[in-house]
């Protein structure tokens, strides 16, 4: 069975670092195409994976999760272009994974075109929070027209699908699993660098992991920081997909509250098992569910007690005041609340973080995943 991945970005978001881990460890012989070039590709073809970038116009990209009908249609000759060099290259294979809904709503046409079976990695809730209701229906259409399979990322995305009007008969899930070693065998000088760099003295890390975005709510965990004296509030995570915006409004947030020397930006970061080992508490502070959150399952691993969004795939990562802590999505209060939770009781928190972890290493690990896709692209 050979395998064509594609995906419209080569930023390096969690769709991205999941694909990579799926594409190193199925046992097919398999090539990714990328819609554009970046730091995907080259991390790809340093692990030797048969990358490409399609000849597309950027045109192809300019839809944008929010666009309407027309913003769609002028998108259109250069869509085109892109599905006619996707279905010419996929010839050489039988089946085409989409990661990502561009890349699925490609992948539809260019399916059709050279008559291959087309399979949908579905990773993001399709609701109003997060795709315009024109998309929805016209991506739930193609998918139901010509998806062989969706596999989802949790419970909660499928089933999301399936309620605005998705064929619950084509859904499959597989978890995004992600290797426990690297979050394991971080060194105490290692840990000594990061608190240096960071400035943190004596005082407790609040860590908070993730791109930035309004969704993925920073905002929220900047207004708990504030409520939360003594504390040092640490936001790691680039504005990828085009958020400077949101980054810019951020920091003017920081400002604006006195907070400059309690937060901390680190940017976007390729340590993130050695900053999650120096944090005392990781945040999750999504604020429209969020489909899946390895951030969520990274803490886990890396020992910590993680203190997350309670909506979306999160539920069925996390069990409050068992293997972790949930607040409700959005709300500061809340999240100071836990945050205090945590802190009036270390030792009782490193329990439960104990806990998280051994549920992380057992449930959500590299192999269970390819178990999990090899059985959904058997019934495909
Ligand atoms: N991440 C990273 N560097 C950063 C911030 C985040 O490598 O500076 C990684 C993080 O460790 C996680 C991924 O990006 O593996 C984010 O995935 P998640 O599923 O939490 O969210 P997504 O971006 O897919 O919505
Ligand atoms: C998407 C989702 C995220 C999920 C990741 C991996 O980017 O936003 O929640 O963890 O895909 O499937």
């Amino acid at each position: 069975m050979r395998i064509l991945f594609l995906d419209q970005t080569a930023e390096l978001g969690g769709a991205e670092l999941s694909l990579f881990s799926e594409v190193t460890h199925l046992p097919h012989p398999s090539s990714v195409l990328l819609f554009e070039d970046g730091a995907f590709r080259e991390m790809l073809q340093n692990a030797g994976v048969d990358v490409a970038v399609a000849q597309a116009s950027s045109g192809a990209l300019t839809v944008r999760r929010e666009s309407g009908l027309v913003a769609i249609l002028f998108a259109v000759p250069a869509v085109i272009r892109l599905v006619l060099d996707v279905a010419r290259r996929a010839k050489g294979y039988d089946i085409i994974y989409a990661n990502s809904q561009k890349a699925f709503v490609v992948g539809v046409f260019a399916a059709a075109l050279s008559r291959r079976k087309l399979v949908w990695r579905l990773r993001d809730v399709l609701s109003a929070a997060h795709f315009s209701a024109t998309l929805r229906r016209i991506t739930v259409l193609l998918a139901n027209w010509k998806a062989a399979r969706v596999i989802a990322n949790s419970v909660a995305t499928g089933e999301a699908f399936a309620l605005v009007g998705g064929n619950a008969a084509k859904i499959s899930v597989a978890y995004p699993g992600i290797d426990e070693a690297p979050f394991t065998s971080v060194s105490e000088a290692a840990i000594a660098a990061v608190r240096r760099e960071i400035g943190a003295g004596d005082a407790k890390l609040v860590g908070v992991f993730g791109r930035l975005s309004l969704w993925k709510g920073q905002a929220v965990f900047v207004d708990a920081i504030a409520r939360q004296p003594g504390v040092i509030g640490v936001i790691v995570g680039g504005p990828l997909f085009g958020h400077e915006a949101f980054e810019a409004e951020l920091r003017e947030k920081v400002t604006a509250l006195g907070l400059t020397e309690r937060i901390r930006f680190l940017g976007f970061r390729k340590d993130i098992p050695t900053l999650m080992a120096a944090m005392d508490i990781i945040v999750h502070s999504s604020t429209a569910p969020e489909p899946f959150g390895r951030v969520v399952v990274e803490a886990m691993l890396a020992g910590k007690p993680m203190v997350a969004s309670a909506a979306g795939g999160v539920l069925e990562i996390l069990e409050h005041g068992k293997t972790g802590w949930l607040y409700e999505p959005g709300n500061p209060e809340a999240l100071a609340g836990a945050l205090r939770l945590v802190l009036d009781d270390i030792t009782g928190a490193a329990a439960i973080a104990d806990a998280g972890q051994a549920h992380a290493r057992d449930t959500f690990t590299v192999a269970a995943t390819v178990r999990q896709i090899e059985a959904a692209l058997a019934q495909s």
